[in-house]
């Protein structure tokens, strides 16, 4: 059994309810509330149906998390929640409970940047995983590439310039009919397809550690539109394991650019993106042929969830972080900032 504060962890800066039981790095317990489907039919994230959605779920969701922990709300050392970067409704129904319970309780409160959860997302199951390494995170609002020297202490190394590569997915997926999210949609639909019939372009090839995927959007687009008029349009799977190439081989390229600038010998990924089975296939050979460890969370760790939260929560109450009552949600918080 593992000693270590008992803290429960809030997720709510998007479309997922996530709340977890975390002590001592170990899951307890880990619950999710999934409003994919009330957002499928808009394409996209309707902010105001996500706040109302968290409002309805987020009692229920603590009630489970503490339920399958086996513990009862009084025993909780801490309570922390996503303070930003999100939806600004949906962050504040999240934050808010989770400061009202922390009050109620005369517990510590702890506000999370939901990237640096993200980021402690590998060490909720590689408790090998420790500073310096290259993190590589990736969801629908954020693509980046951080040196952590230190639990703490972050640079950014890269960027996107424009869109986000979990954004990339979406809109191109979207644009193709494959739905939302696209993300899962491009992994499941390329199975099987052959990346080579097109080779989109691989935008900043000048700028070693930033990120543009905006332009790539505009080429699928094109081309599909040209493939159309004469009549020669490739079986989906093919322009989606295309697509799914492109993102991946430029994720890949810049985070190994960074591992070889810093000469660290571990990688990391966290956010969404990085359940795509191509890109951890190819962050996995990468790793392999330069003989650096690679620490990537299962699937479900790495898209939104509770427990990466509460991760973060516990390295920050260690800190002495605990967040002031008076403390606002952030939807612009950011790494190393
Ligand atoms: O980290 P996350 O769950 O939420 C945000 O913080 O944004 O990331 C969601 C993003 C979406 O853009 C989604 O399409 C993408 O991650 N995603 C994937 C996969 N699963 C989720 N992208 C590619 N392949 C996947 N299997
Ligand atoms: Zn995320």
């Amino acid at each position: 059994m593992t000693t270590g504060p008992l803290i429960l962890g809030i997720e709510t800066s998007c479309d997922e309810t996530g709340v977890a039981v975390v002590r001592g790095g170990e899951i307890l317990a880990s619950v999710l509330s999934s409003q994919l489907d009330e957002h499928a039919r808009f394409g996209g994230v309707v902010p105001e149906v996500a706040a109302r959605a968290h409002i309805e779920a987020i009692r229920p969701m603590v009630h489970a998390a503490l339920r399958q922990a086996g513990v009862h709300s009084d025993q909780l050392d801490a309570v922390a929640a996503t303070q930003g970067p999100g939806l600004v409704g949906a962050l504040m129904v999240g934050y808010s409970f989770g400061k009202a319970m922390a009050w109620s309780l005369g517990a510590p409160f702890v506000g999370v940047d939901h990237m640096e959860g993200h980021l402690f997302a590998p060490r909720l199951e590689h408790t090998d995983f420790d500073p310096p390494a290259i993190v590589l995170l990736a969801s629908g609002g954020h693509s980046q590439i951080v040196h952590v020297k230190n639990w703490g202490e972050y640079e950014v190394f890269g960027t996107t310039i424009d869109d986000a590569a979990g954004e990339a997915f979406d809109k191109i997926a979207r644009f193709m009919g494959l739905g939302y999210p696209g993300g899962p949609a491009i992994d499941r639909v390329s199975e099987g397809g052959d990346p080579s019939v097109v080779k989109f372009p691989r935008a900043l090839r000048d700028r070693p550690y930033h990120f543009s995927f905006s332009g790539l959007k505009t080429s699928v687009i094109t081309y599909l539109e040209k493939a159309k008029v004469a009549g020669s349009v490739p079986p989906l799977a093919d322009v989606a394991a295309a697509v799914q190439e492109a993102i991946v081989d430029v994720l890949v390229n810049k985070t190994f650019n960074a591992v070889e600038a810093t000469g660290v010998d571990r990688v990391a990924g966290g956010g969404g993106v990085l359940a795509n089975r191509r890109l951890r296939q190819r962050l996995a050979e990468e790793a392999d042929r330069r003989g650096v460890a690679l620490h990537l969370p299962s699937p479900a760790l790495c898209t939104d969830n509770g427990a990466m939260i509460a991760a973060a929560g516990e390295f920050r109450l260690e800190r002495g972080d605990v967040t002031p009552w008076g403390a606002d949600v952030s939807s612009s918080l950011r790494l190393g900032s």
